[in-house]
C-alpha cells in the first residue's frame, strides 16, 4: 500500500521496516471503533463548516459501506497497510475520491488511535463485566445450595475452624464484586474524548470537541491535548483491575485443584471440564484451573509491559505506545476466556459433602469452641486456651478426637467440664453458633447472600 506520508520521502520504506512498523495485524480489530470515530469527526467537520456537507454525506456513505463490507467479509484488510487508520482512510479515498482526502482535516492518528482504544476498551470491558456477572450468579447459586455444607476453614492450609462451602464461595463472590466495580471505575475515568487533540497541540480549525465527545457517548473531551494523546493510564488501570481479577480466579483455581486431589476429594469436576493423561489411564486432571493459574502470570505480565513501556517516554506521542494494544487486548482476551470456562466448570462440579464433613470432623477445628465453652463457664480465655491445648495433645497421643475423649479426661483437666461439653463442641453447634455479622452460620450467610445479590444488581444497573 503506498504511504500517505510519501511526499517528504524519496524512497519506499524498506519491507522489513514496514512489517516491523505495521500494527494492522493487531489493531485491525478496532475497525468498527475507527469508523465510528471517523463518522463523528466528519459530521462535526461539516457542522462547523470546515468541509462541505456534500463531502460529509459522501464520507458517511463510504465509511458505512466499508464497515458493512468488513463485517460481511467482502472486504479484507490489507496486511501491508501501516495500521487500521491508514487502511480505512485509503479504502475510503479509493471508493469516493477527493472527499475521502478531506476526512483527516483537523485530526491526527495520535488522537484517532487514543480514541479508538478507548472506544474498544469501553465495549470490551462492558462485555467482560457481563460475563463476570454471570459467573457471580453461578457462585451465588452454589452458595445458596450449600449453607449447611460444613467444611474445614483453613489458615496456613491447616484445619482451623468450621465454615460452610457457601461461606467459602461467598468470599470469592465479594472479591469478584469488587473486581467488577474496579473495572467500572476505570472505565468511568477513561470516558473522556481525546478527539480534537490533533497530533499533540490541538488545531487552528474551528472544531467542536463537545460535539464529537457527545456523539461518541463520552462524558466530556479530555481537557489537555498533550495528555489526550500521551497517556495510556486507562490501559494500565484496566490491566491492573484485570490482574487482580485473575489473581482472585487463580486463588480459587488453586483451591479447586487441591479439592480435586485424592488427598481432599471435596469435589469432582464434570468429565466435560476435566482432561486425561496420555499415559496414566487413571488420571482426571483439572487442566482448566491450572491454565487459569498460569494465565494469571501472563496478565500480570501484560500490566508490567504497559507500565514499563510508559515509564521512560517523553510527551507527547511516541511509537513505543503502539505496544499498548497487543498487551491490553491480551489481558482482556485471557481474562474473558478464563471467566467463560471457569463459570460452566463450577456450575457442573459435584460437591462431596461427606468428605468435607469428614475433614471437618478431624483436625480439632472445634478446639476454639471447646475453649469458648470454658470461657462461658467463667474461665479467662487464656486459661481456657491452655487447658484445651492440653486436651488436644491428649487426643493426639491416644488417637482420639475432642468428640470421643472421655468425660473423665475432660474433668481431670478442669472440673468445670460437664456432659454438655459434647453438645457444645459438636460441629453443627460450632457452625450455628457463629452468628456474628459476616460469619459462617447458615443464618448469617443468608444475610450476606441477600446483600451480595443486591450488590450484583447494583453493578448491572
Ligand atoms: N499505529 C499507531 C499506534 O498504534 C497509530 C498512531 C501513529 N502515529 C504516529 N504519529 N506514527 O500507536
Amino acid at each position: 500500500m503506498p504511504k500517505m506520508w510519501a511526499g517528504r520521502f524519496s524512497k519506499e520504506v524498506d519491507e522489513t521496516v514496514n512489517a516491523f512498523n505495521s500494527s494492522i495485524a493487531f489493531d485491525g480489530r478496532m475497525y468498527e471503533q475507527d469508523i465510528r470515530g471517523s463518522i463523528a469527526h466528519a459530521t462535526m467537520l461539516g457542522d462547523c463548516g470546515i468541509i462541505p456537507k456534500s463531502d460529509v454525506a459522501a464520507i458517511l456513505e463510504g465509511l458505512n459501506g466499508i464497515l458493512s463490507d468488513l463485517q460481511s467479509g467482502a472486504l479484507h484488510m490489507d496486511p501491508t497497510a501501516e495500521d487500521i487508520h491508514m487502511f480505512v482512510e485509503a479504502e475510503l479515498t479509493k471508493r469516493i475520491g477527493d472527499a475521502g482526502k478531506r476526512l483527516h482535516t483537523a485530526r491526527s492518528r495520535n488522537d484517532q488511535v487514543a480514541l479508538d482504544i478507548r472506544l474498544y476498551l469501553r465495549d470490551a470491558v462492558s462485555e467482560l463485566r457481563e460475563q463476570l456477572h454471570k459467573l457471580l450468579h453461578t457462585l451465588i447459586a452454589i452458595a445458596e445450595q450449600h449453607t449447611e455444607t460444613i467444611m474445614p476453614g483453613y489458615t496456613h492450609l491447616q484445619r482451623a475452624q468450621p465454615v460452610t462451602l457457601a461461606h467459602h464461595v461467598m468470599a470469592y463472590v465479594w472479591m469478584l464484586i469488587r473486581d467488577s466495580d474496579r473495572l467500572q471505575d476505570a472505565v468511568r475515568r477513561m470516558n473522556l474524548c481525546p478527539l480534537g487533540a490533533g497530533a499533540l497541540a490541538g488545531t487552528t480549525y474551528p472544531i467542536n470537541r463537545q460535539q464529537t465527545a457527545a456523539a461518541l457517548a463520552f462524558d466530556a473531551p479530555v481537557p489537555n491535548s498533550l495528555d489526550a494523546v500521551s497517556d495510556r493510564d486507562f490501559c494500565v488501570e484496566i490491566a491492573s483491575a484485570l490482574s487482580l481479577l485473575m489473581v482472585h480466579l487463580s486463588r480459587f483455581s488453586e483451591e479447586i485443584i487441591l479439592w480435586c486431589s485424592w488427598e481432599f476429594k471435596f469435589i469432582e469436576l464434570d468429565d466435560a471440564y476435566a482432561t486425561g493423561s496420555s499415559i496414566m489411564p487413571q488420571k482426571k486432571n483439572p487442566d482448566v484451573t491450572e491454565l487459569i493459574r498460569g494465565k494469571t502470570g501472563r496478565v500480570i505480565g501484560d500490566l508490567n509491559t504497559l507500565l514499563t513501556m510508559l515509564k521512560g517516554i517523553p510527551l507527547a506521542y511516541n511509537k513505543d505506545m503502539q505496544e499498548d494494544k497487543e498487551t491490553i487486548f491480551d489481558a482482556i482476551d485471557q481474562a474473558m476466556l478464563c471467566i467463560k470456562t471457569f463459570d460452566p466448570m463450577l456450575a457442573t462440579m459435584r460437591v462431596n459433602k461427606a468428605n468435607m464433613r469428614a475433614a471437618a470432623a478431624k483436625g480439632f477445628i472445634n478446639a476454639t469452641d471447646c475453649a469458648d465453652y470454658l470461657v462461658k463457664k467463667g474461665l479467662p480465655f487464656r486459661d481456657a486456651y491452655k487447658i484445651t491445648g492440653g486436651l488436644v495433645a491428649k487426643c493426639i497421643e491416644q488417637n482420639l478426637t475432642l468428640e470421643t475423649l472421655p468425660i473423665e479426661t475432660y474433668q481431670a483437666a478442669s472440673p468445670v467440664f460437664a456432659e454438655d461439653v459434647y453438645q457444645a463442641i459438636a460441629l453443627e453447634t460450632c457452625l450455628r453458633g457463629r452468628i456474628s455479622e459476616g460469619g459462617p452460620s447458615p443464618d448469617a450467610v443468608a444475610v450476606q447472600i441477600a446483600r451480595a445479590k443486591a450488590a450484583v444488581e447494583e453493578l448491572i444497573r
